[in-house]
């Protein structure tokens, strides 16, 4: 892109391949025009091939930072000067910024799903210490990290023993691993059920879970938000149960990096939550 293209003010960025499908300028540029910062937040497609190449020329582009989607999310572990605690913990970054000329990779999933609890569900982790969290891919890690941060026990439950028991592995004594199989009675137990997998998401298969072992007062989330309502949450509802969707998450992730790259902390309003919802209902 040639500088006399450039907008005036800090440049942002999301990276991933593909990447037409990323809210993530619909959210940042909604927080660039309430505070009325004259930066730009740009959705860029990197193919893999030209990932090291990117991320070499950010300082010469003059980027303030940005972020990573699939499948760059690992690899720019190894391509930064700084890894934060969450992103070498979960394996993965979902955000890249400079800190005195050094370009750190961190991972803001684990803040956004405790904050869109903390938010949907205020007092959510007061009660009880025992989760069940469906799946063992990218999002299930950092749902794990957040969980175990706020002193829970994690039961996972994948698909694929192997994933979960690999994520168990990593986390002996405060993660177990179990099989699809177990899920009835370790949902007896749990105060706190998740679903991390794409089941129930648009495109995918319905997630055929019965809810009648669960304690009452459970809460029940999903990491999915397209559609914004899934079958799960609707029948956590149908019980009586908490429900809270994946939305939530993604707006409080993105919370971070703005903050970071343009020096405001900006607020998840109802504004900007109706905003990205009629975006999704419109896809
Ligand atoms: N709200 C947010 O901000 C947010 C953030 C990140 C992700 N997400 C959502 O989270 C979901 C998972 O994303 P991810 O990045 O974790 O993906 P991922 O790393 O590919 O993991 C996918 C998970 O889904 C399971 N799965 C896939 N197909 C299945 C099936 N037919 N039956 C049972 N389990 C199945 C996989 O099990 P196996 O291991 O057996 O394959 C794995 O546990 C997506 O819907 C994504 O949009 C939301």
């Amino acid at each position: 892109m040639s500088s006399l293209s450039r907008a005036p003010g800090p440049r942002a960025f999301v990276i991933g391949h593909p990447i037409a499908h990323s809210r993530s300028p619909l959210i940042h540029r909604h927080w660039l025009d309430v505070h009325g910062i004259a930066g730009s937040y740009e959705k860029i497609a990197v193919a893999p091939d030209d990932l090291d190449a990117f991320i070499g020329g950010l300082r010469e582009a003059g980027f303030v930072g940005g972020n990573v989607t699939v499948p760059h999310k690992g690899r720019v572990l190894e391509l930064a000067d700084a890894v934060d605690e969450a992103a070498d913990a979960i394996g993965a970054a979902n955000t890249l910024w400079f800190d005195d000329g050094d370009l750190v990779a961190g991972n803001t999933d684990a803040i956004g799903f405790l904050a869109s609890l903390d938010d949907e569900a205020p007092g959510w982790d007061g009660g009880g210490a025992s989760a069940v969290v469906l799946g063992a891919g990218g999002a299930a890690r950092a749902v794990v990290h957040g969980l175990l941060e706020r002193g829970f026990e994690v039961a996972v439950a994948n698909r694929t023993f192997l994933r979960a028991a690999e994520l168990a592995e990593e986390h002996e004594g405060e993660v177990w691993a179990y099989s699809w199989d177990e899920l009835p009675t370790l949902l007896r137990a749990a105060d706190v059920l998740v679903n991390t997998t794409v089941l129930g998401m648009a495109g995918q298969a319905p997630l055929a879970l019965d809810l009648s072992p669960c304690k009452r007062g459970a809460l029940v989330a999903d990491v999915v938000y397209t559609p914004l309502d899934t079958p799960l949450l609707a029948g956590a509802r149908s019980r009586g149960l908490r429900a809270v969707g994946g939305l939530g998450m993604l707006l409080h992730q993105a919370v971070p990096g703005f903050e970071r790259w343009f020096g405001v902390r900006p607020e998840v309003t109802p504004e900007l939550r109706a905003l990205v919802e009629a975006d999704v209902r419109g896809r």
